[in-house]
């Protein structure tokens, strides 16, 4: 675990950029540092692998001191990720992965097979590796820096502003990647963001960080939308914190209806027996095809070349409750459609129902014993 222990940064200049900052960084989870521009994150992140020496305080690792470990050391056990990747232009993909390998010796050809190893792993085609940097993307780029930073395999990833000077997609995918990274890997992450999305989205635990580099809040997120400390933190988080709390709630819960689900060769007499205004119309595989009103219905056969198209479904126990309730907006019924990972349906579920649902979870939430909800296992 990485303690620091009232901790402050003053430049040379005055500067105050870290002001006593305490925090407990878990192992094997992601930390994320965020707050506005100039509110000591990177000044944060550096005096963790002594890039920046603290003015005052102390930082362990391990419950040792850092300051009494070589730096060399200290550095060889913490990767170090930077915006747009910070890569040697002059050397190839694989050479640039391959860099702290071949500073610790292990030779040309287990450096370079380590390398490789690692384009796969951060989802790098292996026909990059002898490309000089300025031939790949921006989001290409940064992989190699994220394989590059983990090529000696050290405990600790520090990374600052790594995904923010990519375009929204290849963001999301590099954010998707490093989570799922972080899943076979369990590295111990000290991420730094401006973006309290990003922030949110990865951290098991957030440290928002205000001017003069003061912590105003160091929580799960789920915790910080639902208690934001203070006027600051609230601001920061933005106007809909209720709707992106959602993410954390599984839609799993909710109760479905099949009494509105009809195949397409259902008769009369089917249709007749619901007490459903729309039906929802499933091909011989039980795949949805659309809505279509029980009265239409009801006059004859299906006609399913008239069917209002019923958008996109939502899969209860990976999807999060906010998914479900974008499905029903969404709708033109306003009734979600529930399918499984195959894509058959398995019912359907009306706003008015995922309304209550999200009542009856926030006043759970609200009267849980400690109030800290973990990171939920689903989709946001
Ligand atoms: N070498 C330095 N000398 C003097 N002041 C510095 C130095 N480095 C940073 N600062 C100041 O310390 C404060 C914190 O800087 P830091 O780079 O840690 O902020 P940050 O949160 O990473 O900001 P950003 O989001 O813009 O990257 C700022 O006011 C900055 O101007
Ligand atoms: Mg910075």
């Amino acid at each position: 675990m990485i303690r620091i222990d009232s901790v402050t940064k003053r430049y040379p200049d005055g500067t105050v950029a870290v002001d006593r900052l305490s925090l407990e960084i878990p192992d094997r989870s992601i930390t994320v540092l965020v707050g506005p521009s100039g509110c000591g994150k990177t000044t944060t992140l550096r005096m963790i692998n002594r890039m920046v020496e603290p003015t005052e305080g102390t930082i362990t690792l391990d419950g040792e001191d850092i300051q009494r470990q070589p730096v060399t050391t200290l550095r060889r056990s913490m990767g170090y990720v930077i915006q747009n990747a910070g890569l040697f232009q002059h050397r190839t993909i694989v050479d640039n992965i391959a860099t702290v390998p071949r500073m610790l010796g292990w030779g040309k050809q287990k450096s370079r097979a380590r390398a490789a190893e690692l384009m796969e792993r951060v989802g790098l085609d292996t026909a990059l590796a002898g490309r000089y940097p300025y031939q790949l993307s921006g989001g290409q780029q940064q992989r190699v820096g994220v394989a590059r930073a983990l090529a000696a395999d050290p405990p600790v990833l520090l990374m600052d502003e790594p995904f923010s000077a990519v375009d929204p997609v290849v963001r999301k995918g590099l954010q998707d990647e490093l989570l799922r990274l972080q899943d076979e890997l369990g590295k111990t992450i000290v991420f730094v963001t401006h973006d309290i999305d990003e922030a949110i989205k990865l951290g098991t635990m957030v440290a928002v960080l205000r001017e003069g580099g003061r912590l105003a809040q160091y929580a799960p997120p789920a915790e910080l939308l639902s208690a934001p400390a203070d006027g600051f933190v609230e601001d920061f988080l933005g106007a809909d914190r209720g709707i992106r709390r959602l993410s954390f709630f599984p839609s799993a819960t909710l109760e479905l209806t099949t009494d509105a689900v009809i195949p397409a060769d259902a008769g009369a007499e089917r249709v007749a027996a619901s007490g459903a205004p729309h039906l929802l119309v499933t091909d011989a595989d039980g795949r949805p095809l659309g809505w279509t009103d029980r009265r239409a219905a009801s006059a004859g056969t299906i006609d399913t070349g008239q069917l209002v198209p019923h958008g996109r479904p939502f899969v209860p126990g990976t999807d999060s409750l906010r998914v479900a309730l974008d499905c029903a907006v969404l709708s033109p019924t306003s009734w979600a459609v529930a399918v499984d990972d195959t894509g058959r349906v398995t019912g359907v579920v009306s706003q008015q129902t995922i309304a209550d649902a999200i009542r009856a979870a926030h006043t759970e939430d609200r009267t849980s014993a400690d109030g800290r909800s973990d990171k939920a296992e689903v989709a946001p």
